[in-house]
C-alpha cells in the first residue's frame, strides 16, 4: 500500500488538529500557593498506606507489576461487597476511560455527555476521531435524560457528582437511563466519596453501566495515580485488550490496596472536607457568589458581576489558585477546591476585600 504521509506532520490529521487537555497549573516544588484549583484532598493519605509506602521493598522493583493489580482489586471487593473479578484497576480513572475510547470508539462510533462536564470526554473522542455528541444541561445541572436516551450513542458518560457544577443526578433517573440506553453508560464516580448516594447497585442491575472510582479525591492519592473500575465480569477482558499490561506499578499497586482497606480514614478525611464545603458555600453566598448545591470536593461560583477572570487573577497573584475556564458558560464562574478551614478562610478573607475594596 502506498501512505498518503503530508509533508507537514508526522501525526494522524485528527490529533494533528485537535486540542489538547490543558490540566490545571501546578506550582513549582517548594512555591507556597493555598492550590485549590485542581480538587486534590486537602489531607495526607491514610497514614497506613503511608506505613506500606515507607516499607516498600525495593527488590520487588525488579520484576513486572501484577498485571491486573490483584491486591487493588481484593481491596476494592471486600469494602464494595463485589467479586473481584467485577474490578478492573487503572492508572488513575484517566486510564479506564482510555481503556472504554479504545474499545468503543472511532469514526462513526461514538459519545454523548451532557455539557459543561469533564473536558477529557471530549478529548478522548477527539483522538478516537469518534464524533461526540453534546447536550447541554439546564441552569440548574439537571440531567438532559430524554436527549441522552434519544442519542443513544455507543457509549454515553455522565460524571456523578458531575465536574464543574459539583451537583448530582439521582440515581433512579440513571437506572431509567441505563435502561433506555442500547450501547454502555459510564457513571464516572470521581467525587462519589463526597456524595451522598452511588450508583454501583446499578452495575449489578444493569449489563450496560460501568462505574468508574478514583483515590485522586477522597484517598488523598492523586499523585499515586489509582483508579479503578466496577462492571459485570463479562465486559472486563474486553478492556483488558486495550490495557497497557502493567498498567499499575508494583508500588501504587501495594499504598492503594492499603489506602482503600482504610475506610475509617477516609471517612475521617471527608467529614472534614464536608464541614469545609458548608463553610465555603456559605461564606460565598454571603458575598453574592451563586453556589451550586455541590456533592464533591469543589464548588462551582459565580462571580458577583461575572468578571471571573478578573478575581481569578486577582487571587493567583495572592498566591491563591482556583480554577477559571474559558469555556461556554463557565466564563463568569470559579471552580474552587475545598480545602481546609484555613484556606477556605483565607479564600473568603480575599475576596470580601476585593468586594469591599
Ligand atoms: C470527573 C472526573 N473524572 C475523572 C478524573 C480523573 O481522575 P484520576 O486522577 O483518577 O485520573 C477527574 C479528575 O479531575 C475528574 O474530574
Amino acid at each position: 500500500m502506498t501512505y498518503d504521509l503530508r509533508p507537514t506532520t508526522f501525526f494522524r490529521k485528527n490529533i494533528d488538529e485537535m486540542t489538547g487537555y490543558i490540566p490545571g497549573e501546578q506550582p513549582a516544588p517548594g512555591q507556597k500557593v493555598i492550590k485549590l484549583n485542581t480538587n486534590e484532598n486537602p489531607y495526607p493519605p491514610s497514614p497506613a498506606a503511608m506505613e506500606v509506602l515507607r516499607h516498600f521493598d525495593g527488590e520487588a522493583l525488579r520484576m513486572y507489576s501484577d498485571p491486573m493489580a490483584t491486591p487493588v482489586r481484593q481491596a476494592v471487593g471486600k469494602v464494595l461487597g463485589v467479586d473481584p473479578s467485577w474490578v478492573l484497576a487503572g492508572n488513575g480513572s484517566d486510564d479506564l476511560l482510555t481503556m472504554i475510547f479504545k474499545a468503543c470508539c472511532e469514526k462513526g462510533r461514538g459519545v454523548a455527555y451532557a455539557m459543561p462536564t469533564y473536558v477529557y470526554f471530549r478529548t478522548l473522542a477527539n483522538v478516537q476521531d469518534a464524533p461526540f455528541t453534546e447536550i447541554p444541561f439546564d441552569d440548574e445541572y439537571t440531567l438532559p435524560v430524554d436527549a441522552l436516551a434519544k442519542a443513544n450513542a455507543p457509549v454515553t458518560f455522565v460524571a456523578n457528582p458531575n465536574s464543574p457544577s459539583g451537583t448530582c443526578t439521582p440515581v433512579a433517573v440513571l437506572d431509567d437511563l441505563a435502561s433506555r440506553l442500547a450501547g454502555l453508560l459510564i457513571v464516572d464516580e470521581a467525587y462519589v466519596d463526597f456524595a451522598q448516594a452511588s450508583a454501583l447497585d446499578l452495575v449489578k442491575r444493569h449489563k450496560n453501566v460501568i462505574v468508574l472510582r478514583t483515590l485522586s479525591k477522597g484517598y488523598s492519592l492523586a499523585g499515586l495515580r489509582v483508579g479503578f473500575g466496577v462492571m459485570q465480569p463479562a465486559l472486563v477482558p474486553t478492556l483488558v485488550k486495550v490495557k497497557d499490561h502493567y498498567n499499575v506499578s508494583s508500588i501504587a499497586c501495594a499504598v492503594a490496596a492499603a489506602a482503600i482497606a482504610d475506610q475509617a480514614y477516609l471517612r475521617q478525611t471527608v467529614e472534614k472536607v464536608k464541614a469545609a464545603r458548608r463553610q465555603l458555600t456559605e461564606g460565598l453566598r454571603a458575598l453574592d457568589y451563586r453556589v451550586w448545591p455541590s456533592e464533591s470536593n469543589f464548588v462551582l461560583a459565580q462571580v458577583p458581576g461575572g468578571a471571573a477572570q478578573k478575581v481569578y487573577l486577582a487571587l493567583k497573584s495572592q498566591g491563591i489558585l482556583v480554577r477559571y475556564f474559558k469555556e461556554p458558560r463557565l466564563e463568569d464562574k470559579l471552580r474552587i477546591t475545598v480545602g481546609t478551614a484555613e484556606q477556605v478562610a483565607a479564600l473568603l478573607a480575599a475576596l470580601g476585600a476585593r468586594a469591599s475594596s
